[in-house]
């Protein structure tokens, strides 16, 4: 079964949005086998990151995903990674699909509500990136 990384970002947490948000996740049929708040440092966010490191929106990121708490969780199902940015939608949320969360929750392509790993090199380092393996309660899902 597939796993991927999300965070609720600052601003969806600040808008109360973590049920709302989960909610959607469980409608998906994705289970939520790990999830934490935390606030991030900028060295966390930074490295977190890394791949968008020189980018021009680079500072603006660490500086939003440190400016507040967030919800970090390990989703599982099946094709879990592809589901999971679907549901979330386009990095803008003007170019976002109705019915997506950033289309709901997201204010900009900056301040965007949700982040969903890419691929699945991007999963695993960002589950590593935040959880131990003891942390990740992984079980069967039916259906
Ligand atoms: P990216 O990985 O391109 O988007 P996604 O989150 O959809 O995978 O970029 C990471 C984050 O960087 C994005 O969620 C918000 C921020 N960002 C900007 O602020 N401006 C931009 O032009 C881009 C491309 C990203
Ligand atoms: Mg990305």
């Amino acid at each position: 079964m597939q796993q991927t990384l999300s965070i609720i970002k600052p601003d969806a947490v600040k808008q109360n949005r973590i049920g709302a948000i989960f909610s959607r996740f469980e409608s998906a049929r994705f289970t939520i086998v790990a999830t934490k708040m935390l606030h991030l440092t900028e060295e966390q966010a930074g490295g977190f990151y890394a791949e968008h490191k020189g980018q021009p929106f680079y500072e603006n990121l660490v500086r939003f995903m440190t400016s507040g708490p967030v919800v970090v969780s390990v989703l599982q199902g099946e094709n879990v990674i592809k589901r999971h940015r679907e549901l979330i939608g386009a990095t803008d949320p003007q170019a976002a699909a109705a019915g997506t969360l950033r289309f709901d929750f997201a204010a900009s392509k900056s301040i965007n509500a949700v982040h969903g790993s890419d691929s699945e090199q991007s999963a695993k380092r960002e589950i590593e990136y935040f959880f131990t393996e003891s942390e990740i309660f992984s079980r069967q899902t039916k259906g």
